[in-house]
């Protein structure tokens, strides 16, 4: 059963570049010192792109913002993400790298980074997204280079700078019974087969409120992975509508939300859930898909969703 329930953050700074005011003494009461979360993840500080955006040179300035807030304020840590073909400094991409050397740059990413905040996280995103939506692996530097042994070498590699840290592959639309979730099956016998490290499957659970997923979707797709002696958490759950919202997107919107939760708390092996921030404003959602929005659980004048009563009943069962 669930053992967390916590929000994505990012550092002010971050928020400040992409447009919006340094201070928000609302947001960060709610964050940092209310009872609503128990874990938080930092959205992008520790992405590629920020945390090595020269080769050897890291920079843990903005990462280090939201972990040790989160120290402070005592909440559980998710880490993310080591390997991503998104918001990965250009460096990577624009060489030429032969497939040892681009292991070598693999393990140095890992080492750097994840060595840094060694001990300090609940779990890591190792591996993210690396599937197309039909289940085969997407084309990445990492994969065109290295092929699937690119997931070896990053979790290889992560069992041995953090042994305390649980490892995850993360992904989005794995929540229902599929093919892209078969694919997410296939990584954790690919790894386990050869006697490597991966402790859990991260479900990123980014949704439309009007095209859902059921509990049932949920409970099954969960099972198919905690059958493979892994754990399961949903990561980055979001519920997205067209804007302005409407009774009845919120009505469906609470569903998606509960079934969710519910799905967690309900199976043994679902070890908690992150919302992806909780302030409409901070979503990434509005600018990647215009027109749409109001996906998490607190409206840009800080009143909560019907969502947040979804959360709350399918945490205390009614
Ligand atoms: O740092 C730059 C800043 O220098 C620049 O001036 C500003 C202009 O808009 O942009 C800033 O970068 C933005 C960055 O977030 C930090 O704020 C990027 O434009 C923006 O695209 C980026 O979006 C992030 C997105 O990942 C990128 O793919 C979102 O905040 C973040 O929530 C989102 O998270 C991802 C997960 O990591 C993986 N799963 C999907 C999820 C949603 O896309």
């Amino acid at each position: 059963g669930l053992k967390y329930f916590g929000a994505a953050t990012d550092s002010p700074g971050q928020r400040e570049r992409a447009g919006f005011e340094s201070a928000y003494p609302q947001y960060d009461e709610i964050m940092w010192k209310s009872r609503e979360f128990g874990q938080t993840t930092p959205t992008n500080g520790q992405k590629w792109l920020f945390s090595e955006p020269k080769r050897g040179e890291f920079n843990f300035t903005e990462a280090t913002i939201v972990t040790s807030l989160a120290h402070k304020n005592h909440k559980t840590l998710r880490c993310h993400a080591l390997v991503w073909h998104s918001q990965l400094a250009p460096w990577v991409e624009e060489t030429e790298w032969t497939p040892e050397e681009l292991e070598q740059v693999i393990v140095d990413h890992i080492t750097g980074v994840m060595g840094h905040f060694k001990g300090e996280c609940y779990a890591w995103d190792v591996v993210n997204e690396a599937l197309n939506e039909d289940g085969t692996y997407r084309s990445s530097v990492f994969y065109d280079t290295l092929g699937e042994d690119f997931l070896k070498i990053a979790f290889r590699t992560a069992s041995k700078i953090d042994p305390d840290a649980k490892l995850y592959y993360n992904d989005y639309n794995i929540e229902s019974p599929g093919v892209k979730a078969e694919g997410a099956q296939r990584i954790v016998r690919l790894l386990k087969d050869e006697g490597i490290r991966i402790d859990g499957v991260g479900l990123q659970a980014h949704f439309v409120a009007e095209s859902h997923p059921t509990i049932d979707d949920h409970i099954s797709t969960i099972k198919g992975f905690t059958k493979l002696g892994v754990e399961v958490a949903f990561t980055e759950l979001d519920v997205r509508m067209q804007v302005n919202a409407t009774e009845k997107g919120l009505v469906l919107q609470k569903e998606a939300y509960k079934n969710a939760v519910g799905a967690c708390v309900q199976v043994c092996g679902c070890v908690g859930v992150t919302i992806w921030d909780f302030y409409d404003p901070f979503s990434w959602v509005p600018p990647v898909f215009p027109g749409q929005g109001a996906a998490l659980l607190w409206f840009e004048d800080f009143t909560k969703h019907p969502a947040y009563d979804g959360v709350v009943e399918a945490l205390t069962n009614n």
